[in-house]
């Protein structure tokens, strides 16, 4: 495997002006960035150009970009439709204190779209949609503890801030681990954990505890976690089960969105209570949406005698972002989400190739058109199977994969955008087998 210091120095000898923006960026931002998730070491590569499916460094090196702002830009970058509803709507005015043609327009396109989101509302973080999830599940039934899956993202607020990502200390009996420093205590006494795609385990704990539970939420495809769809049986059997104790089931559909036209529940058939929107459904600027059945959403109805839960932000469903929004959602069609996922499948394939052919133990799990590359040889279906991957040798593959003209997420996640095909499929597989043999295999 190539040494960590000879790949830095590589990476270090390639993009000059981004290690001068990051010593400039850390007089006043931590790590030189304001989103821990693009940090990486030695310093992150900073953008400042993307077109379709391609992105360019400051230091003007171009790469396809198979991240997608975190799988957000379903279009890729500057999407004309996209440019030109932003552009229009940003000559009448960027943003009121009133609101506008374009959130019922947008609202619109999600509820045809997603037939359990009955009623909806705007805002501007997938974290702020999950929260208000959270809170009208709570306010709803009169209870206070979330059951979510170990190894699920749900954002940043404290009710979800417990057991994901690879750097805790994870137990047999799946306590409740907190994520951040800062979380009091006492929200882990309101947070149950579950084993992601264990059907008999998931419903035995929902037994015990059903009577304090307001609600379960689960991503339907695990992202962050390491991208793992969940069996369809498994979301079923968590349907009736929550259905049966009156608890609210809320499907955090942020990044499944992109797996087929209305979600992993339109591809499954299965209505959630609620549902957390985000990433795709704002063609690329900062907007999210939670939204479903009405008689929950209803305590937000500022009608009559006030709404029991308010709902307050500058920004929510502002013009600029549901005109964005708009316009990328509607140049989605059942044909482009077959592509989309067909060119993400394929890419798998020619990666179980290369790993096969090479003799490196690793895999590629494929959630519609969202991808992430593991170095283990255990079959991946829960959050440990990830756990059990290589950490060096995923550094090394990102590493690799920068230098060899493709951007990534640094956990080895990644998505299509439309303006890919086989072309950008090729580019990524010939780059890869490259970074295996030279970097991973090699001296
Ligand atoms: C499934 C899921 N939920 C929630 C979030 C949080 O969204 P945001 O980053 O917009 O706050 C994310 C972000 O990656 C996500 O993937």
């Amino acid at each position: 495997m190539i040494p960590r210091e000879r790949m830095y120095e590589r990476y270090r000898n390639s993009s000059p002006a981004s290690g001068a923006l990051y010593q400039k960026g850390t007089e006043s931002l931590l790590g030189g960035t304001t989103r821990t998730s693009v940090y990486f070491e030695p310093y992150p590569l900073y953008m400042n150009r993307g077109e379709g499916a391609y992105v360019w460094d400051e230091d003007g090196v171009l790469r396809i970009d198979f991240l997608n702002n975190y799988t957000s830009l379903i279009h890729g970058h500057s999407f004309g439709p996209v440019v030109e509803a932003v552009a229009n709507q940003a000559r009448m005015g960027l943003c009121y204190g009133a609101p506008t043609t374009g959130e019922i327009q947008l609202a619109g396109i999600l509820r045809e779209q997603i037939p359990s989101v009955e009623k909806l509302r705007f805002c501007s973080s997938g974290t702020e949609a999950v929260m208000y999830a959270l809170r009208l599940a709570k306010a709803y039934t009169g209870k206070d503890k979330v059951a979510k899956f170990e190894g699920g993202f749900h954002g940043a607020h404290e009710s979800v801030q417990f057991s994901f990502g690879p750097g805790l200390k994870y137990t047999e009996g799946l306590d409740p681990i907190p994520t951040s420093a800062g979380i009091p205590s006492a929200w882990a006494e309101d947070v149950l954990i579950l084993p992601f795609n264990d059907q008999q385990t998931t419903e035995d704990l929902i037994r015990r505890h059903h009577g304090d539970l307001a609600a379960v939420i689960i991503e339907p495809i695990m992202g962050s976690g390491g991208v793992i769809p969940a069996n369809r049986e498994f979301l079923v059997s968590l349907r009736s089960i929550t259905k049966k104790y009156g608890i609210v089931l809320i499907f955090d559909e942020i990044m499944s969105l992109r797996a087929a036209p209305g979600g992993v529940q339109g591809l499954f058939g299965i209505r959630p209570d609620l549902t957390t929107m985000g990433k795709i459904i704002s063609g690329g600027l900062p907007l999210a949406a939670f939204g479903g059945r009405e008689e929950i959403m209803a305590l937000l109805d500022p009608r009559g005698k006030g709404p029991l839960i308010p709902h307050s932000g500058t920004f929510n469903g502002t013009v600029l972002a549901t005109a964005a929004g708009a316009a990328a959602m509607n140049h989605l069609t059942p044909e482009t989400y077959t592509k989309l996922n067909d060119l993400a499948a394929s890419l798998a394939q020619g990666m179980e190739k290369l790993f096969n052919g090479l003799n490196v133990p690793g895999s590629v799990t494929v959630g519609g058109s969202l991808f992430n590359v593991h170095f283990t040889d255990r079959k991946i279906t829960t959050f440990r199977d990830v756990l059990t991957g290589d950490r060096e040798k995923l550094s090394r593959f990102f590493f690799g994969m920068l230098h060899r003209g493709v951007f990534l997420a640094s956990r080895g996640m990644g998505c299509i955008s439309t303006p890919m095909t086989e072309v950008e499929v090729a580019a990524f597989l010939q780059a890869a087998e490259a970074t295996l043999i030279e970097d991973i295999l090699g001296e």
